[in-house]
């Protein structure tokens, strides 16, 4: 019998502190129910204390997710622990995750605290929030810098304390995968009530090495290991899940343990979390990538043929590729179109919803002959959206591109439902819209990124279109898709601007101690 690496994923709650990745309650339980159909043992749901969207996001989960655990992160302080133990009152399974940096700088320049000090905070954060729930976890952050002997001795103090797992965030991505590997097993070995505990690693991703890192903990004791969909996450991101479970599951014959995870829904959730948060997923990412199992060059085209084994070491279908055939089509009726959206994990919250969805569907199935599953997550990130925050709605868009001529765009957008018209001239068909737009909502923000990628393949493909916004220091993706690139654009453009202006969407930080 293998032991069992326990699972637990925080894109909700560390991938959203990727720059503009700031989720909306709906949001994330949508992609809480994703995880869930996953498998993942634990679903980090959010901060409460950061904010009340956080708290309500975090109760929401918490209330909706039967079969993983929910957890909600907590500094180490009364309020914070009271807070995550307020909104987790309703899960079926609820952990408190507190944490206190340990690194020399982290107490001493952040903290301005002496380290007896800062055993003292965590001792009273695990004790209370044992209070709320018998799963609590603690992390010494910035454990990757942090002295051996006194992580022996905070984390021995937490485990008597009441703490069920220690968790080794290398908070900054500076460790290397032999050194992570044997200051886990040293832990092990060294903290006298080590057994009374489950070892948990929280790889960033700044030198390119959470996956190995995690691993290498993996193979020295560890038995839970956080990571995030897509490897979304503060800074460079965390260790991507999609790599650490087909890892673990391609070579189980050098891992002595095994997850849960339902692979197959492994394409299905990294496309959600890519369209919710407007992080795309490069082609040649691991797993989920377009070109992850495509195979160019003739010699390896041809052997992969002749059998599949000689270029591939797993089975697309097993992470979900499979999944991505035509699903639907022109003639596909409402039932068929609420069906598979089911399938997907999306339910309508009314009537008006369904037919606002199925009447979209509809139009793009009138310009697009068939339909993906990835067709469909753009189009419900739009529906869905819209229902909450559209302040600023895209009526017209007219543009006039001709060679040796400057472009030009002619919008009309509804805002607060009164209609504004506006011209505007650019480099571009796209430059032109997006300066039109930017005249009537005169958000003064500054354009970070602009992105375009294509959502299936073919000219009639939809393009999926990013913008990112900048203003006093608040940071917005927006989506878009249309079968029109410059469409998309536009699309993008006021999505962005919308959550710009909703007041929901913060992004949540884990803040000082
Ligand atoms: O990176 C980090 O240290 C964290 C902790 C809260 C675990 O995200
Ligand atoms: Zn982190």
């Amino acid at each position: 019998m293998k032991d069992h690496l326990i699972i637990f994923d925080t894109t909700l709650r560390d991938g959203e502190q990727s720059p503009g990745a700031s989720m909306t309650r709906d949001e994330k339980i949508r992609i809480a129910k994703a995880l869930e159909r996953l498998k993942v043992d634990v679903i980090e749901a959010g901060f409460p204390a950061a904010s009340v969207g956080d708290f309500e996001a975090v109760l929401a989960v918490a209330n909706i997710i039967k079969d993983s655990t929910v957890c909600g992160l907590a500094r180490a302080l009364d309020k914070d622990i009271d807070q995550a133990g307020a909104a987790l009152k309703g899960a079926a399974r609820s952990r408190i995750h507190t944490f206190i940096a340990t690194s020399p700088i982290h107490m001493q320049m952040k903290l301005h605290m002496q380290p007896e000090q800062v055993i003292e905070y965590a001792v009273k954060a695990v004790k209370r929030a044992r209070q709320f729930t018998d799963d609590v976890e603690f992390s010494p952050e910035d454990a990757g810098r942090s002295e051996e002997d006194f992580l022996c001795r905070i984390l021995e103090a937490v485990i008597d304390a009441g703490a069920t797992t220690l968790n080794i965030p290398d908070t900054v991505g500076y460790s290397v995968p032999q050194q992570f590997g044997a200051t886990i097993a040293n832990l092990i070995q060294r903290i006298p009530n080590s057994d009374k505990a489950i070892f948990s690693v929280h790889c960033h991703n700044d030198l390119g090495l959470a996956v190995a890192n995690s691993l290498a903990a993996v193979m020295n004791g560890a038995r839970q290991v956080e990571c995030t969909i897509n490897g979304l996450g503060e800074r460079a991101g965390n260790a991507s899940l999609e790599e650490v479970v087909m890892s673990v599951r391609t070579r189980h014959d050098v891992f002595a343990c095994q997850t849960r995870v339902d692979s197959r829904e492994i394409l299905t959730c990294s496309k959600l979390v890519s369209s919710i948060t407007g992080f795309p997923v490069q082609p040649n990412k691991a797993i989920v990538g377009a070109n992850a199992f495509a195979h160019e060059a003739g010699i390896h085209q041809d052997g992969v043929l002749k059998s599949r084994e000689t270029y591939e070491i797993m089975r697309a279908e097993d992470v979900g590729w499979s999944a991505n055939r035509m699903v639907l089509g022109k003639h596909s009726g409402r039932n068929a179109f609420k069906s598979r959206m089911t399938e997907l994990g999306v339910e309508f919250q009314s009537e008006e919803d369904l037919n606002e969805a199925f009447s979209r569907f509809k139009q793009l199935a009138d310009k697009k002959h068939e339909i993906f599953d990835e067709d469909l997550q753009a189009l419900i990130s739009e529906v869905g959206f819209e229902a909450e925050d559209e302040h600023v709605k895209l009526v017209a868009l007219k543009v006039c591109s001709e060679t040796g001529e400057i472009p030009n765009a002619k919008v009309t957008l509804r805002i607060a439902n009164k209609e504004v018209t506006g011209n505007a001239e650019g480099g571009g068909a796209v430059d032109a819209s997006l300066k039109a737009i930017e005249k009537l909502v005169a958000t003064d923000a500054v354009l970070a990124l602009y992105s375009v990628n294509n959502i299936t393949n073919g000219t009639d493909s939809q393009g999926e279109v990013t913008v990112r916004l900048e203003k006093g220091g608040r940071i917005v993706n927006g989506l878009g898709a249309d079968t029109d690139i410059v469409i998309a654009s536009a699309k993008a453009y006021v999505n962005a601007v919308n959550k710009l202006l909703s007041p929901e969407r913060r992004h949540p930080q884990k803040g000082e101690v």
